[in-house]
């Protein structure tokens, strides 16, 4: 079986087909035991390890990712309305080195008939421009997957505001999406603050304290005691300090990184996902050192700055030993997109219940 077709997202097929059709898998689940041990966010999980907002597109794929021993399980980013999704392709592999987060390259390539040699080093480019069903269709679905859960294991919705003419507008949307997902039932909320691929502006709000600081705060009020998570792009040295510093009132933790916005190209220098797209975002093996990166940033303020927030890590996760690797930089919780779309196993090996084979990259 090639590289792609191992992967449960069908990648030559369009976002319906896989939010209706999907996930694909057809492998054994071998059965382990809950063991609520791990405390995050005032909860008992079997573990820290989960799947950040993209891959699971609605209950089925919460479903299918619960029972392969994913303990935090966060519901694909949602709107206040419906909203469509850029056409297809939505995802291309990537052929990159490890990014240097200090020296990121102008522009990577996503070769055309191209497969990495493992899942353990795949890294693609994503593109989906945040669709969205309706309220009332996700809330239901949310409601399902719900249903879903096992002893250990939280489910935590993705919410984004939808860019209107005005700041005031927007931060209102966020509160109306923000209460949306409070009225499914769900312990925790995320909003996403943070998308490389939208050319209007909504991906800024991390890069803009101030902004940040406002949606934040209006959205605790409309929370109360419902714990909020921010997810954010890549984001060091000062940048960060002020960012953490606007949020760190309003907010019970961070999750960090989004994919890379970068200029993907084909062999011949145009862009890959056609004119329209010149920029998407790059996730999986090559970003890894990034996410490490913001983790280890943003672990050593909270210690300086006695911030009181939980520190979620992603990107580039793809083996169990970078679980770990997070985890030692102080990580409270560390969640695999890529790593989990093409190899639904992770978790199941990093609990030691099916072996792992590959030696880390
Ligand atoms: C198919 C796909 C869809 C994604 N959709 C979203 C999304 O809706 N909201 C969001 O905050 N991040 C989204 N992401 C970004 C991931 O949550 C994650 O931050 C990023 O992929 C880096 O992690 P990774 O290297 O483990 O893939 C998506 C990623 C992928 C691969």
């Amino acid at each position: 079986m090639s590289i792609k077709e191992r992967a449960t997202y069908n990648m030559d097929r369009d976002y319906h087909y896989n939010l209706e059709a999907g996930p694909r898998f057809s492998g054994e689940i071998p059965a382990w035991e809950p063991d609520p041990a791990f405390p995050f966010l005032g909860h008992g999980l079997n573990s820290p390890l989960g799947i950040p907002a993209g891959l699971l597109l609605d209950s089925k794929w919460i479903n299918l990712y619960a029972l392969l021993g994913y303990d935090i399980l966060v519901y694909k980013t949602v709107r206040s309305r419906r909203y469509p999704v850029h056409p297809w392709p939505n995802c291309l592999f990537v052929k990159t080195e490890m990014l240097n987060p200090d020296a990121l390259p102008p522009q990577v390539v996503a070769p055309r008939n191209w497969e990495p040699p493992s899942p353990r080093v795949v890294t693609i480019t994503n593109s989906f421009g945040m669709p969205s069903l309706s309220p009332e269709g996700w809330q239901e679905d949310v409601e399902k997957a719900l249903g879903h859960l096992k002893e250990g294991q939280i489910l935590i919705v993705s919410g984004v505001g939808t860019l209107e003419d005005s700041r005031e507008k927007l931060v209102q949307d966020f509160v109306r999406v923000a209460s949306m997902i409070k009225e499914t039932g769900v312990p925790v909320v995320e909003l996403n603050f943070s998308c490389p691929n939208t050319a209007d502006g909504e991906g800024s709000i991390y890069t803009d304290p101030p902004l940040a600081s406002w949606i934040a705060r209006e959205v605790r009020r409309a929370l109360g005691d419902t714990p909020l998570l921010i997810k954010v792009g890549l984001l060091l040295g000062r940048e960060l300090e002020e960012t953490v510093k606007a949020l760190a009132p309003w907010v019970q933790g961070m999750v960090g990184i989004n994919s890379v916005p970068l200029s993907v190209v084909d062999e011949e220098g145009h862009p890959a996902l056609g004119p329209q797209r010149t920029t998407s975002g790059v996730c999986g093996w090559a970003i890894r050192q990034c996410g490490l990166a913001f983790v280890r940033e943003a672990a050593a303020l909270r210690e300086r700055e006695r911030y009181d927030m939980a520190i979620c890590g992603c990107g580039g996760v793809t083996h169990p030993s970078h679980i770990r690797e997070y985890l030692a930089l102080g990580a409270d919780a560390v969640f695999t997109c890529t790593g989990a779309m093409f190899n639904p196993y992770l978790a199941l090996e990093y609990k030691g219940v099916v072996e792992t084979h590959e030696d880390p990259t």
